[in-house]
């Protein structure tokens, strides 16, 4: 199981896709109190099957206390833990120092750095001008660092021609290379034209994946890349998500909920009716419980179609 912990919404960025960095606003009246690191330790979930956990935001590295709460899940889940970051690679070298702290105690590390387009188009969409230039530089000291390293392009309408071009930037890099469409909210829907050029460029990927293959994941990621486009036209996906399942989602707050569903939709933000519960107010017993039941009764995952995710799509090669 891999989960997903939101450290925080707060982030340095407003890229024109995300709307989390809201969510991370004093003045909008929406943040709330983060958990401690005295709260994670007291109430993580003994989830005995916890292969890795994915520290996002908001900007991750924003957390003071990052290291001091890796630790805490290093000490629950033991050192076979996989740790993960997703970075917006604004403060290289802030990164490289909490990277180095948490490598003294573990070293099962690994972080992906948001890149979504060429230097121009990274920062428009990001909003800040260096931006690209930052993400680089965080993505060559991972590479000193001999961290293992992903690029992370999420497609949207002011990038999609350009998915071919970053994914031979992630190869010059060294870095693995991750993408998926922006999740359709309102200003975010591809034309039919942009969709075959998107579909083209990441069958060619996939190609180029395929050749190279020496284990089964990267057929699996190849399979995901081919069909990206046709699930977003059919509203159909190809086979069944695990959510809540092979993977959660922790809230800053507590919140635990089974999938991305709940954050990225447009009913809104941490939807009641899929919450499972708070680690901090239910029992372990309560929130397993709890979770068969949104997942079996709310979510059916295994028939929703909402979204066509890696996580979600790699996972499935768990159980098969
Ligand atoms: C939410 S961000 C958090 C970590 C960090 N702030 C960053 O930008 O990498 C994690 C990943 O989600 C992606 N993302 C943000 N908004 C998205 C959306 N509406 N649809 C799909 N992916 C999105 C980002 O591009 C990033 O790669
Ligand atoms: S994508 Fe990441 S960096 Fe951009 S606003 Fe969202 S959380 Fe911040
Ligand atoms: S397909 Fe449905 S259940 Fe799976 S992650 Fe997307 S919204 Fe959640």
């Amino acid at each position: 199981m891999i989960l997903h912990y939101f450290v925080t919404y707060r982030c340095n960025l407003r890229c024109n896709f995300c709307e989390l960095w809201k969510l991370g606003q004093w003045k909008l009246g929406q943040l709330k109190e983060e958990l401690t690191v005295g709260e994670l330790e007291e109430h993580l979930p003994i989830f005995r099957e916890l292969e890795s956990v994915v520290f996002l935001g908001g900007e991750p590295f924003l957390k003071r206390e990052l290291v001091s709460i890796v630790r805490a899940f290093v000490k629950k889940y033991g050192s076979g833990l996989g740790v993960c970051f997703i970075t917006n690679g604004q403060f290289p070298d802030l990164i490289k120092k909490t990277l180095e702290e948490i490598r003294s105690f573990h070293s099962y590390l690994s972080c992906s750095v948001s890149i979504d387009g060429t230097k121009e188009i990274h920062d428009k969409i990001r909003g800040r001008e260096g931006a690209f230039d930052k993400a680089v530089e965080t993505l060559k000291m991972l590479g000193e660092m001999d961290i293992w390293k992903d690029l992370s392009f999420t497609i949207s309408p002011l990038n999609y021609y350009q998915t071919y071009e970053i994914f031979e930037l992630s190869k010059k890099l060294g870095c693995s290379f991750s993408t998926r469409l922006a999740h359709d909210l309102d200003h975010q829907t591809f034309t039919r034209n942009q969709l075959e050029i998107i579909d083209g460029q990441l069958n060619r990927i996939a190609e180029e994946k395929e050749e190279l293959a020496l284990e089964p994941e990267s057929f699996i990621h190849a399979y995901y890349l081919r069909s990206i486009v046709e699930v977003y036209r059919t509203g159909k996906r190809k086979v069944p998500c695990l959510a809540g399942m092979n993977f959660l989602i922790l809230d800053p707050y507590g919140d635990m909920y089974p999938c991305f569903n709940s954050y990225w939709c447009k009913e809104g933000y941490g939807n009641p009716e899929m919450r499972i519960g708070n680690i901090k107010e239910n029992s372990f017993e309560e929130i397993e419980k709890r979770r068969v039941e949104v997942v079996k009764d709310r979510l059916k995952p295994w028939k929703c179609n909402r979204c066509w995710n890696e996580c979600d799509v790699s996972s499935f090669k768990v159980i098969k």
